[in-house]
């Protein structure tokens, strides 16, 4: 007879974005001919750049032509000039990568769920919290937890992120083996500094244990003193898997394509330095045949100076969002953390409400939609997480909506 992977079972509440899309959904039902504006999902809203556009209409006609075209790349680890461009990248900033150390994916969501795969199953597992929830919901499917217990699987190692600890967290105090960690990050909008890294990697170091590090928001740093990869900070490699994204900085989150970094340094206990690297490029050959050819020679396009300059302009369009939203809720006595060096703002909850009752307000009284924080982890509850991916009129609309309607 067959059986399912009960663990899906264990998964708490549903995704969180459903959730919001219900009670979005009853409230327009309850409200015929009210619309809402959403400042929810990190979906981004601004066309592609020139650039890009035109690397993608040329990677089309390289696959027109008998002379140009591409099948299947020779593994599922991607085309070798996107695997160079990025090595070459981070070169930029002084990290030296060989191409073999980075896989090129159909996107962040994909690795950041996948990666866990190539680890055992005893492995104890730290995410921040809050956290993007793909990483607790890709090791409770894995088997690695127990039961929900108010909010908190049993057997991860939640590492809080408040106001009091400026949103990165402390140590673990028991010994971990994997420990997730996104900067700037998704929810609170907040980047870790070189410091803080540098406490985890000399964990990492000391505990064999591994940093899985998400920087898919890397590219909306504009202190060049912030790290944008954790292979800036000394030893990483030794102990730090790297992924990234093209989603958010260059606007593929429908086109899809990302990253991931792992080192041949990269050693875990019993394992020799080119083994986790292996093992990811087997788990990449097996399950995965690559990301789009079109996409992927398309997309080399961002690494020239044309390039580099479009997708920076839109990150600072994204950004000038974000400032006119964290000026209106700071107008009106709101505290308001992060949307400074990523596209997120990370909002305290007015009067002690929870974070879904907060939504619940937001929604009936401006008809703006948000992200409760509770829906990151348990840490998450008493915030709220507002997006400034979107046109500039509708964000305009929304704050001008929160200000006047808000009641405080
Ligand atoms: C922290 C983080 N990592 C990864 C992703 C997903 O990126 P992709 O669109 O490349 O799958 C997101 C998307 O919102 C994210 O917030």
């Amino acid at each position: 007879m067959a059986k399912i992977n009960a663990n899906y079972d264990k998964l708490a509440a549903g995704y969180l974005f459903p959730e919001i899309a219900r009670r979005t959904r009853a409230f327009l039902d309850a409200n015929k001919g009210v619309s809402v504006m959403r400042l929810g999902i990190g979906n981004t809203t601004e066309p592609l750049t020139p650039s890009v556009i035109a690397g993608l209409h040329d990677a089309v006609d390289q696959m027109a032509n008998v002379a140009t075209y591409r099948g299947y790349a020779d593994g599922g680890e991607g085309e070798p000039e996107m695997r160079e461009a990025l090595a070459k990248r981070y070169g930029k900033r002084g990290v030296t990568l060989d191409p073999s150390e980075v896989f090129v994916s159909d996107g962040g969501k994909p690795d950041s769920a996948n990666i866990q795969s190539i680890f055992g199953l005893d492995n104890v597992v730290a995410v921040q919290d809050p956290a993007y929830p793909v990483y607790v919901d890709s090791n409770v499917i894995a088997g690695r937890t127990g039961l929900a217990q108010k909010g908190q699987y049993e057997g991860l190692v939640y590492m809080p992120c408040t106001e009091d600890n400026d949103f990165f967290p402390e140590l673990p105090k028991k010994k971990v083996d994997l420990i997730y960690i996104c900067s700037p990050n998704n929810p609170t909008g907040t980047v870790a500094t070189k410091a803080q890294l540098e406490t985890f990697v000399a964990y990492a170091r000391e505990h064999k244990a591994v940093i899985i590090f998400d920087a898919a928001y890397a590219g909306y740093i504009s202190d060049p003193d912030l790290p944008k990869s954790i292979y800036e900070i000394d030893g990483a490699k030794e102990c730090a898997i790297e992924l990234n994204s093209f989603s958010k900085d260059t606007g593929f989150t429908g086109v899809r394509l990302g990253w991931s970094v792992v080192p041949h340094e990269l050693v875990v206990e019993g394992t020799a330095p080119g083994k986790v690297n292996a093992l990811w490029n087997r788990r990449q050959n097996t399950f995965f045949n690559g990301a789009s050819n079109i996409i992927q020679l398309g997309a080399l396009s961002v690494f020239s100076e044309a390039g580099e300059r479009e997708c920076n302009d839109m990150i600072a369009y994204y950004m000038e969002n974000a400032r006119i939203i964290r000026e209106a809720l700071e107008s009106i006595g709101l505290t308001v953390f992060g949307g400074v060096h990523a596209p997120y703002l990370w909002l305290k909850t007015p009067n002690g409400l929870s974070s879904w009752e907060f939504f619940d307000k937001l929604l009936s009284e401006t008809h703006v939609v948000g992200t409760p924080g509770a829906g990151f982890g348990p840490a998450g509850e008493g915030y709220f997480r507002l997006s400034s991916f979107g046109h500039r009129e509708n964000i305009k609309t929304a704050v001008g909506s929160i200000k006047s309607n808000l009641k405080l």
